[in-house]
């Protein structure tokens, strides 16, 4: 028999409730059996008040090297206005390591958590691959005359090819993984026509490759209006970073909102990583009343990732099992805290 090997997971539980979800996720990782080990890092508001720093200068070389994956809880903080260590812990991490597809499997659990009117859990259950390195969020751009009333202000789209071509990859070879037959791309080509060309036509081109999935295309304004409308037509979707963001939070008020969401920000080989949708909520922070579950469906998201499928699915069904017989948090109609929603799940999965 070959020996097991143990996966080394960084953890990063970051500020406000992201130090209540995070151990509780571990919790529930634990008591799977999963063969990995935690290595905590304190990369935080806290840290960078006491002391000015936000991660190590050699930190994100040191986890590409040293660790199989990164679980992170939340970041941001009120107490540090600008977020700095927010945008160099989280930013740093998506963009200087390179984790191009940020995966948002979008899954409604019971039809209690859907705003829509007869919804079935068949009926919700697609995944949005996020380009997660490029677009709008590279802070190109300027402004000229600011604060006059002739203000010019420009945002640069930065789309390219390479960019382009890696995620509309990875969307049909997640889709081709995952035994789905379809893959749509959405953009809004027909006024932003220099980056919506580029998109379509890689898009077609990188689809003869995989003849067993159909691809499909909706502008995304469209789009938006289909997935409130009929969400079942959707198995994978993929688009750029700003279209991906604002999809992506329609997508999660389907399915049960913030608490339950979980997310992956990938590069295929390398050191990945995972994390809950939501952020800090510091209003809910210390009141053990946030959910666990987007947490601990982000562990389960990284086993999978890292292979350890078996382990993913006990905890994927306990999170099921919980949303069903409401052992949750208010937020999704049950009346446990924290603590006590995890450690039930951590039941179930033992
Ligand atoms: N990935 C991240 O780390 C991330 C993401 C979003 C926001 N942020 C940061 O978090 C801070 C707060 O941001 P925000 O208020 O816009 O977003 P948020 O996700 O923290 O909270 C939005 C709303 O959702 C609720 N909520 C969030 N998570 C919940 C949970 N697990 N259980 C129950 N309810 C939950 C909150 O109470 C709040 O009403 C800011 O500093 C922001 O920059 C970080």
């Amino acid at each position: 028999m070959s020996p097991v090997t143990t996966k080394k997971i960084a953890v990063v539980p970051g500020d406000g409730i992201g130090q209540e979800v995070i151990p509780q996720a571990l919790k529930v990782v634990r008591a799977s059996g999963a063969p990995v080990g935690f290595t905590e890092f304190d990369w935080s508001a806290d840290r960078y008040l006491r002391d000015g720093s936000t991660i190590p200068p050699d930190g994100f070389a040191m986890l590409a090297r040293e660790f199989d994956a990164i679980l992170v809880g939340a970041l941001g903080d009120p107490r540090v206005p600008s977020n700095i260590h927010a945008k160099e812990i989280l930013l740093g991490m998506r963009f200087q390591m390179d984790l191009y597809a940020n995966v948002r499997p979008v899954r409604l659990l019971d039809e209690s958590l859907c705003p829509l009117k007869d919804a079935r859990p068949e009926d919700i259950d697609f995944t949005i691959i996020r380009e997660n390195t490029e677009g709008v969020y590279l802070d190109m751009g300027g402004s000229f005359k600011p604060g006059t009333p002739d203000e010019v202000a420009t945002q640069e789209d930065i789309n390219t090819r390479k960019g382009v071509e890696r995620v509309i990859r990875f969307a049909f070879d997640y889709a081709r993984a995952q035994g789905r037959r379809r893959v749509l791309m959405t953009d809004k080509s027909n006024v932003m026509t220099y980056a919506g060309g580029l998109w379509q036509r890689v898009f077609k081109e990188v689809a003869q490759g995989y003849p067993e999935i159909a691809p499909q295309h909706m502008y995304v304004d469209a789009l938006c209006l289909a997935m409130v409308r009929e969400p079942r037509q959707f198995e994978v979707i993929g688009a750029n970073n700003l279209f991906g963001d604002i999809l992506t939070d329609l997508a999660a008020a389907l399915v049960g909102g913030l608490g339950v969401a979980a997310s992956g920000n990938i590069h295929p080989g390398r050191t990945s990583m995972f994390e809950p949708v939501h952020g800090s909520a510091p209003a809910l922070a210390g009141k053990n009343a946030a959910n666990p579950i987007g947490a601990i469906a982000a562990a389960a998201m990284m086993l999978a990732h890292l292979g350890l499928n078996p382990y993913a699915q006990k905890i994927e069904g306990a999170i099921l099992e919980a949303v069903r017989q409401k052992k949750t948090t208010s937020d999704v109609g049950g009346s446990l805290g924290t603590r006590e929603c995890a450690e039930w799940i951590a039941g179930q999965v033992r």
